[in-house]
């Protein structure tokens, strides 16, 4: 099986994910890292020196590979992923896939990002909380209707990792 994790930036997919292939013994696969070791560059170079359709294209491209893996997995996504080029659509088809969706809330993602914003190119540039929270507020707004169609949704606001781990492992088996 696959377990795809998706949500906004922020949301916890890589770190829940890390525990979560462990506690399963499941392969891990962290989308964007295995785009920057494909591509040979980091997300934020990718950005910057390709664009990001290029980035889009390529994030479409090796999802759609990824999803064919017969091994055990949990495949953590970048947020961006289910909103883009019927990706979602291949996802919730994917037979081998569950998809869960960690759904942080605006206020608890916007303060947690506004301190990790340097290596995410879309949200680097915000400058101050207030429009932090204005830009995730609205970005949320149009991706969460792509999210929603994950099977599984998790509300992660003020839980420990283990405890999502837990509560995934508890949906799922
Ligand atoms: C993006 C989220 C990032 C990364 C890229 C674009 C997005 O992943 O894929 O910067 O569009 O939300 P994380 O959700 O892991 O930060």
């Amino acid at each position: 099986m696959i377990i795809v994790l998706l949500g906004y930036m922020g949301s916890g997919k890589s770190s829940v994910g890390k525990i979560l292939a462990k506690k399963l013994d499941y392969n891990l696969i962290d989308l964007d890292d295995y785009i920057e070791e494909k591509e040979n560059l980091s997300v934020r170079e990718i950005f910057k020196n390709k664009g990001e359709i290029y980035f889009r294209k390529k994030e479409t491209e090796y999802l759609k590979s990824l999803l064919e893996l017969k091994e055990n997995t949990v495949l953590a996504l970048g947020g961006g992923t289910p909103c883009f080029a019927g990706n979602m659509e291949a996802i919730v088809t994917a037979t081998n896939a569950t998809s869960i969706y960690l759904n942080g809330s605006l206020p608890f993602l916007s303060k947690k990002l506004f301190k990790k914003k340097a290596k995410r190119p879309l949200i680097a540039h915000i400058e101050t909380e207030a429009l932090m929270l204005e830009f995730i507020g609205k970005h949320l707004f149009e991706r969460s209707y792509f999210y929603n169609k994950a099977e599984l949704k998790i509300v992660t606001d003020n839980k420990k990792k283990d405890e999502i781990v837990e509560e995934i492992i508890l949906k799922l088996f």
